[in-house]
């Protein structure tokens, strides 16, 4: 996968991505990242990015010409890349949507807005696909391009070895549904602070031991995400069959 980010601080990348599981990845040439400063497509003296907006009001808001000319350079690289515009104003960033950009697209690029705004006729003109990761409003697009590029990393094959792979992820996440959150997690000691380790993980029966991961991620997701949990509850299965748990 190959992510350019277009931002005026490209100073902040790569961050997280270049640590751990990412950083070894990245070293491996199983994704690699490049990043266009918007700054350097202004044409005037000044360097100017952002000017006031029409109507008035507070902010400043990014200009159409400049940034549309970083957008075109990053195409020139990248012609056939998915442009992602982290945004309060986009659906909220699910594992599906995850997966479905990490699978179907080889490049992104990440328009990474700061002040006010950005001019609404890029939106109009690129149509990226706007994407929130919450209802919360941050300084500027970055975080949330990492954010999605790092939860987007770990569906390129080989990202992931053998020790981070979940072979119990297909349960917890449909490829277009709502899943489960995960079990819980324990290792050694077996006694921490008065606290045991559930007999049954110690068992070394592995059908009990996934019965049990099963249940308490159903209780789990219940209790601590009661939405999540009707949304899953609604998912027809394969055979045509509304979640059993559906009438709990
Ligand atoms: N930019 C500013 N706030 C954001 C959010 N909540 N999600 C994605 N991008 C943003």
């Amino acid at each position: 996968m190959h992510i350019i980010f277009l931002t005026l601080y490209p100073e902040m990348f790569p961050a997280t991505l270049g640590h751990g599981v990412a950083g070894r990845a990245f070293q491996q040439g199983l994704w690699n990242y490049e990043t266009i400063n918007i700054r350097d497509y202004a044409t005037d003296k000044h360097q100017k990015v952002d000017d006031t907006p029409y109507g008035g009001g507070a902010g400043m808001v990014m200009k159409a010409d400049v940034v549309a000319r970083a957008i075109d350079a990053a195409f020139e690289r990248s012609p056939k890349a998915q442009l992602i515009c982290p945004s309060p104003h986009g659906r909220h960033f699910t594992q599906a949507q995850s997966h479905h950009l990490a699978t179907t697209h080889a490049s992104v690029i990440f328009l990474c807005g700061r002040f006010e705004a950005i001019d609404q006729r890029i939106i109009e003109h690129y149509q990226p696909l706007e994407v929130s990761i919450g209802d919360y409003i941050l300084l500027g697009g970055e975080v949330a391009a990492l954010a999605i590029s790092e939860s987007m990393l770990r569906h390129i094959s080989g990202v992931l070895g053998n020790a981070e792979t979940h072979d119990d992820e297909s349960f917890m996440i449909g490829k277009d549904c709502a899943g489960l959150l995960e079990y819980p997690h324990y290792t050694k000691p077996p006694i921490w602070n008065g606290y045991s380790v559930p007999e049954v993980l110690t068992s070394g029966n592995h059908q009990r031991i996934d019965a049990w991961r099963r249940e308490q991620s159903e209780q789990i997701t219940a209790r601590k995400r009661p939405e999540l949990w009707k949304e899953y509850c609604n998912i027809i299965t394969p055979e045509g069959q509304k979640n059993p748990k559906g009438s709990d």
